[in-house]
Parts: structure tokens; C-alpha cells; sequence
């Protein structure tokens, strides 16, 4: 009898050990790819339906337009859980367009965020704000020690500019972190770094005078300046950068004279001006100097509109 417990209690003990193995979860490997291909569409670089974006570790934890989307330890308390586990019916599953998730990789994202979401800061999210065609577009490049010394004198500062893949020179810069403390002085050193292709500066303290720092950045693809104090003058300095695909304006005082300085920006896909001065004639006339600009002046409207319900004014894609 005594033997026998001894055998259970073994076949219990290894059977627990096995499980715990083969459960851990590997972001990279197992999480990220789900996201990347069901989510990314609507929640990355081009769009943030919901005010989501799953595309970075922090945009991910800041969550969206109704707060903090994962509870790591507790997938039943995570609104993203919630969303990839309703009926097929239901107005509220994600992805909201296309076959629900199947339970394999639902249950992938459960464990994963019971095991305590763990999104190592190594994880590079290719397809994310450098998409791998657009990498694979781009020349090489090689840095000169003028520009390694502008990324470690940035690095000093509290700001990484990083690679945007593994075995690239083009790099990725992010003062959002920083926030206010973001000053343009901090800015000063990417002036150098001429294999920056994606700059966000949301948030910052950033004024015109800063700007002149990005104007010789000609490789620069995506620039984030929403709720900053930039100003029509300040746009001035974007006039050379023709690489740009993305602006964000959002909540900033840009008027239409800014956006006369943009006409020449003809590689521009994508525009953000909610909550700035433009007017419709202004508007009218960067879309007639630019026809295929996706110009979005309200990209979230739930937030104007509290009490309609979100699925209206989002369905239309
Ligand atoms: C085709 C577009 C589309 C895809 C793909 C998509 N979503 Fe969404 N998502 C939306 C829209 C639209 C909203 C806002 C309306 C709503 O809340 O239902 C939203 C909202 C959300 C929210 C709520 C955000 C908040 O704070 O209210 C979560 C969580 C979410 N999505 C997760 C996901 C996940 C996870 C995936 C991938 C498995 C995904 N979505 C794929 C369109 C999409």
C-alpha cells in the first residue's frame, strides 16, 4: 500500500513537472505570430481601431479606448481573452472581420497571460512600424561613426534608437518614454542619424525650433509628433523629407498653413489631424496636391461620440 501512494505520488509529481515544461510559453515564437497575422490589420502601424495597438509592448500594456486590455495572471480578467473567446455571433469578437481564432491559439494567449504575459524587451515586432516588405525595400546602410556616436549620445539621454530588425542599420527612435522630459535638446543628437526611419516623439516637449534636428533626416518613413507643441512654422522642416509615409498630427495647433508645407511630401499614405485647426479648405487642398493620401481627422470618433455604440462608426473600413 505504501508503494502504491509512493507510485501515484511520483506519477502526480512528474506529471505536474511535465506540464509546467511544456506549457511555458514563448512570446516570440508562439504569441507574437497570432498577433501579427489576425490583429495587426487593425491594431499596428496604419490603424489603432479601438485606440488599440498590438504591436509594441508598450502600446499593448497602455491598452485601448477602454483602459488596459491584458491582466497578466489572469487571462479571464483580460478584456483581449474576452474579445478572441465570444461567440462567432457576438458584435464584440476579434478579430471582427474573417474566422474567429481557433481554440488552439486561444488557449495559447490564455496560458501565455496566466504565465504572467511576459513580453521580453529583446522582442523585435517585425511588420509592426517597419513592415519586412518595406525593410526589404530598403538599401543598405552604413552608419558612420558620426552617426554611432549621435545613438550613444542619444542612448545617454534615456532615448534607444534601435535597430527596426535583426542584421539592419536602419533604426527606430522612441521619445514618447520620455515624455515631457523629452525637451529639444534631448532631440539634438538624431540630427546625425541619418539611418533613422522611424521617429516618435508623441507627447514630447518637442517645439519648431527642434524640429530643425529631423529636417536632413531623408530616410525618415513614419514621424509621430501628436500632442506636441509643433506649430505650421515648424512643418517647414519636413519639406525635404520625401521618404515619409506616415504623419501624426493629432492634437497638436497644426493649421492649414502647416499643411502647405506637406504638398511636396508625395510618398505620404497616411495623415492624422484630429483635434488640430484645419479646415476643410485646407484639407481639401493637400488632398488635391496629394490624391492618394488617407487623410483621418477623426480617427476615433467614439471618443466625441461617447454614447453611440462603438461598432457604428467603426464598421466602415
Ligand atoms: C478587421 C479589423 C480588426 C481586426 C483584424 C481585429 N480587431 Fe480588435 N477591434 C476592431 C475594432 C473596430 C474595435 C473597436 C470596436 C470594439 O471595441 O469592438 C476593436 C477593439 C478591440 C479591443 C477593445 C479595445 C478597447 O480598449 O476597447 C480589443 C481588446 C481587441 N480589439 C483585440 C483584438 C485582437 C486580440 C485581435 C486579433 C486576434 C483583433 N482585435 C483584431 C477591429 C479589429
Amino acid at each position: 500500500m505504501k508503494r502504491l501512494i509512493l507510485i501515484v505520488a511520483c506519477l502526480v509529481w512528474f506529471g505536474h513537472e511535465a506540464t509546467q515544461a511544456q506549457e511555458k510559453i514563448d512570446f516570440q515564437k508562439s504569441v507574437l505570430p497570432i498577433l501579427q497575422k489576425s490583429c495587426f490589420e487593425c491594431h499596428g502601424a496604419e490603424k489603432q481601431k479601438g485606440k488599440l495597438r498590438l504591436d509594441s509592448k508598450e502600446a499593448t500594456f497602455k491598452g485601448g479606448k477602454s483602459g488596459s486590455v491584458i491582466t497578466p495572471g489572469d487571462a479571464a480578467k483580460s478584456e483581449l481573452y474576452r474579445r478572441i473567446t465570444l461567440p462567432a455571433s457576438d458584435d464584440e469578437i476579434m478579430p471582427n472581420e474573417g474566422d474567429p481564432l481557433p481554440k488552439a491559439q486561444t488557449d495559447l494567449i490564455r496560458d501565455w497571460i496566466n504565465q504572467g504575459a511576459a513580453w521580453p524587451d529583446t522582442v523585435v515586432v517585425k511588420g509592426a512600424d517597419a513592415p519586412a516588405a518595406e525593410i526589404a525595400k530598403l538599401p543598405e546602410h552604413k552608419p558612420s561613426a558620426n552617426e554611432l556616436k549621435a545613438v550613444a549620445d542619444l542612448e545617454a539621454l534615456g532615448v534607444s534608437a534601435r535597430p527596426i530588425a535583426m542584421n539592419v542599420n536602419w533604426r527606430q527612435a522612441n521619445f514618447y518614454l520620455l515624455g515631457t522630459n523629452a525637451t529639444d535638446k534631448t532631440l539634438a543628437p538624431v540630427k546625425d542619424i541619418l539611418g533613422l526611419v522611424d521617429l516618435n516623439l508623441a507627447g514630447t516637449k518637442i517645439t519648431d525650433s527642434g524640429l530643425a534636428s529631423i529636417s536632413n533626416l531623408t530616410n525618415l518613413a513614419r514621424l509621430h509628433l501628436e500632442k506636441t507643441e509643433v506649430t505650421d512654422a515648424g512643418l517647414a522642416n519636413l519639406k525635404g523629407l520625401k521618404q515619409l509615409t506616415y504623419l501624426n498630427l493629432y492634437g497638436t495647433s497644426i493649421g492649414d498653413a502647416g499643411l502647405e508645407h506637406l504638398t511636396s511630401l508625395t510618398n505620404l499614405k497616411n495623415i492624422y489631424l484630429w483635434q488640430t485647426k484645419v479646415t476643410d479648405a485646407g484639407v481639401t487642398n493637400l488632398q488635391k496636391a496629394l490624391p492618394k493620401l488617407d487623410i483621418s481627422r477623426g480617427w476615433d470618433l467614439n471618443v466625441v461620440a461617447k454614447e453611440k455604440p462603438p461598432e457604428k462608426e467603426e464598421t466602415k473600413k
